[in-house]
């Protein structure tokens, strides 16, 4: 089923979804981006994921050409062309939404100023459910050889459309058949992964590396965080090395489209016992019960 993508306010499918090669979100990846998913058809933590948006903005000294409410709006026209498009005979399916600000058309010098009109591009598709067998037993990653970009580089805090790094340490995954990589930042500690953040368990506590380490402020890491007490469970940011990942109880990695993902291997070491810990499982139910019920009430 393909997807819908709006243009700046032009709604349209695939195949007319282009825009100026001239653009230097095209030339340099030069913008930022979010991803919201929905549960019950509605958005979810959409407030947290806009927040990020301008931060990620202001990061790059990039002027976003709307307020928060007329992008939500822009958002829901496309959700809607979505679901009323051709085809479209599973109207119950979640969506996936894409939100892009790139740095808009220009001469193709680094010179921002040339650059008067910021694109805003959102497309909307299915989301593509995962296997429960990734939940029920969990995945192997591996250790990417790529290193996380330094902060003082483009900042991981930044949801950049400059997505090499990401893309070439995910590539690593992929070519070794696994889930996702894991990155290291530039002092050898563990960073995050390709695209999801990662926690360790040990002796009952979830520790994940705190965001100076060079990472990406994960919407649902931050949500696990908040959620983690009444949870009853213990969730710090922390320094997490690479052996205190081999040495873990239980790890899991969090992000929008994947939730709470048990990790089982890395690379061929085996983690805990091998399958989904009590601890990754509980804070999965929490999350996708605090999930359902916060877009339900927004029904
Ligand atoms: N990825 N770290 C990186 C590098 C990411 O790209 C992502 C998100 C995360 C998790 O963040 P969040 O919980 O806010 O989704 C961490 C999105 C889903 C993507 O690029 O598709």
């Amino acid at each position: 089923m393909g997807a819908i993508v709006s243009i700046n306010g032009r709604i349209c499918g695939e195949q007319e979804a282009v825009i100026s090669v001239f653009d230097h979100g095209f030339l340099f990846g030069d913008g930022i981006y979010e991803v919201v998913r929905t549960y019950n058809r509605q958005l979810f933590l959409l407030d947290r994921h806009l927040r990020r948006l301008r931060e990620s903005a202001r990061m790059i000294a990039l002027e976003i050409p709307h307020d928060d409410a007329s992008l939500e709006k822009a958002m829901r026209e496309a959700m809607a062309a979505w679901t009323t498009g051709p085809g479209r005979d599973v109207p119950a399916a979640e969506v996936y939404v894409r939100v892009m600000v790139t740095r808009g058309p220009g001469d193709g010098t680094y010179d921002g100023a040339s650059c008067p009109d910021p694109g805003v591009v959102i497309i909307v598709k299915a989301l593509a459910p995962r296997p429960p067998a990734v939940y029920d037993s969990g995945v192997r990653v591996v250790m990417a050889s790529l290193v996380r970009n330094h902060p003082g580089s483009v900042n991981p805090l930044i949801k950049s459309n400059n997505l090499l790094n990401n893309a070439l340490a995910m590539r690593e995954a992929i070519r070794q058949g696994a889930f996702e990589a894991v990155l290291k930042n530039y002092r050898g500690e563990i960073a995050e992964c390709s695209q999801s953040n990662v926690f360790v368990v040990r002796r009952g506590v979830a520790t994940t590396p705190a965001l100076n380490a060079g990472l990406l402020a994960g919407i649902t890491r931050e949500f696990i965080l908040d959620v983690a007490e009444e949870a009853g469970v213990a969730v710090v940011p922390g320094v997490v090395q690479e052996e205190d990942l081999y040495a873990a109880d239980e790890a899991f990695l969090t992000s929008t489209t994947r939730e709470v993902v048990p990790i089982v291997r890395v690379d061929e070491r085996v983690i805990g016992n091998g399958v989904p810990g009590p601890i990754t499982r509980r804070l999965l139910h929490v999350y996708r019960q605090k999930a359902d019920l916060m877009t339900r009430s927004a029904l």
